[in-house]
């Protein structure tokens, strides 16, 4: 349960959507933790959320009406006003249905005529049975409305209410209340910073059509940079290639190789007050990359020689004034310890070791699960959230370690890549 009485949302408007999954219950323990962070709450369910709980539980729990017919708030005007008046729409529970119907733009009740013409963030939390979170169709619906801005929370995994087990279950109720609280009181503890982000995979050219490469997809390294942004710090993201767009308010340097990241890294170095390094540099790279390609001879090829790259964060260190560096740790076991050793050998201020071989963590997912070590030995280990959760505890990580003083100049850059 969330802290009671606290003000974390106070004056805060929030239209709370329940859809009709067996999970409707655990919204109303969520319109609780609302109402006593101070929020004003008002609540629409759709038709089939009122088969799971009824709308007089959080009618008397947000003290307002709960509006569920299209029909009957049309005289009010209902689907313009609430959402006009809202800082923040959440659907929790999301089920697959209004995730397809947000998606499409469909308007064929109350909370999908909403948020067709709502303007304010929209946050779901999806709940669902069956696997349907794993179908095709929904990835493709979380996708598009994650596209267009929406925070989609990713279910959790474990026992499911039809006896199964899988991902599909209600996100955290603390979970929730985090991502409400950044969407509605951003804080802006990192003003007058300046963030070096690294994110995403290098390419290593082995000839003209073929690299070397990883399952880097960038988004924790992106997530960062969106986190530093959002609590006002300067960002400068140097992203390997991948298919995210870049974060709004962001300066972003596009780079392909090791070698293109090491320079563009240390040559904004002066210009950093910290530096975060998520990405997944290649750590070899083909001696003698081709400049044809290379044909087939219908025997094995024997001829690869790699040589290492340069390691950037032991550069970075190398060269660093007062700047904070933090690292990641992609590892597959013994992470605190594989992390801590990296941490010291590299000379870090705090390192993010990741379990890559885990359950949605690590490469490629939304979500990951880390420990956190840093230079004074403690080691802090953090559950799986949501990768743009996790960024900010990151931050506050760095910031309990004290981030340099500010400087006010831009970076003098001699060059750019
Ligand atoms: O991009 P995603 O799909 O979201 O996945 C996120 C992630 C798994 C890539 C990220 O969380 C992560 O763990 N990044 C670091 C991956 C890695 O290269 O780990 P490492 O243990 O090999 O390297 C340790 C540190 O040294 C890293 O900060 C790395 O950026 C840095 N490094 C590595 C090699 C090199 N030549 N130069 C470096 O600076």
């Amino acid at each position: 349960m969330a802290p009671i009485s606290d003000d974390r949302f106070l004056g805060k408007r929030i239209v709370l959507g329940v859809s009709g999954s067996i999970a409707a219950y655990k919204s109303v323990a969520l319109l609780r933790a609302l109402v006593q962070g101070g929020a004003d709450v008002s609540v629409v369910m759709t038709k089939s959320a009122t088969r799971f709980v009824s709308p007089l539980t959080f009618e008397v729990l947000s003290g307002h009406p709960v509006a569920t017919d299209l029909f009957a708030a049309h005289q009010d005007m209902l689907h313009l006003t609430l959402p006009e008046r809202a800082d923040v729409i959440v659907i929790a529970p999301a089920t697959a249905n209004v995730l397809a119907k947000c998606a499409l733009g469909l308007a064929d009740d109350l909370l999908s005529t909403m948020v067709l013409t709502s303007t304010c963030p929209l946050i779901l939390a999806p709940a669902m049975d069956g696997g349907m979170w794993d179908q095709p169709a929904v990835k493709a619906n979380t996708a598009a409305l994650r596209g267009r801005g929406a925070l989609v929370l990713d279910p959790e995994e474990g026992p499911l209410a039809s006896g199964r087990t899988g991902r599909g279950r209600f996100p955290d109720e603390n979970v929730i209340l985090s991502a409400i609280e950044a969407q509605l009181c951003p804080r802006r503890d990192w003003g007058g910073q300046r963030v070096l982000v690294s994110a995403g995979p290098t390419h290593e050219a082995i000839d003209p059509v073929r690299f070397i490469s990883n399952r880097s997809s960038g988004k924790m390294g992106y997530a960062m940079a969106q986190a530093a942004r959002e609590r006002g710090a300067e960002v400068i993201l140097v992203s390997g290639p991948t298919a995210l767009p870049a974060p709004v308010g962001v300066e972003f340097i596009q780079v392909l190789t090791a070698e293109d990241m090491g320079k563009a890294m240390t040559s904004r170095l002066s210009w950093a007050t910290v530096v975060i390094m998520a990405a997944a540099v290649a750590d070899f790279r083909p001696r003698r990359p081709s400049p044809e390609k290379l044909k087939k001879t219908g025997t094995a090829w024997k001829g690869l020689e790699l040589e290492q790259t340069d390691d950037i964060l032991a550069l970075l260190s190398s060269q660093r004034a007062s700047q904070i560096l933090v690292g990641f740790a992609a590892e597959t076991q013994a992470v605190a310890s594989h992390a801590k050793e990296k941490l010291r050998r590299k000379g870090l201020d705090l390192i993010v070791g990741n379990n890559v071989a885990a359950e949605g963590s690590g490469f490629g997912s939304d979500t990951n699960a880390v420990v956190l070590v840093d230079r004074e030995g403690r080691v802090t280990q953090l559950d799986l959230m949501p990768k743009r959760v996790l960024a900010d505890r990151i931050l506050d990580a760095v910031k309990a370690l004290g981030v340099p003083a500010t400087r006010s100049t831009r970076p003098q850059l001699s060059d750019t890549k």
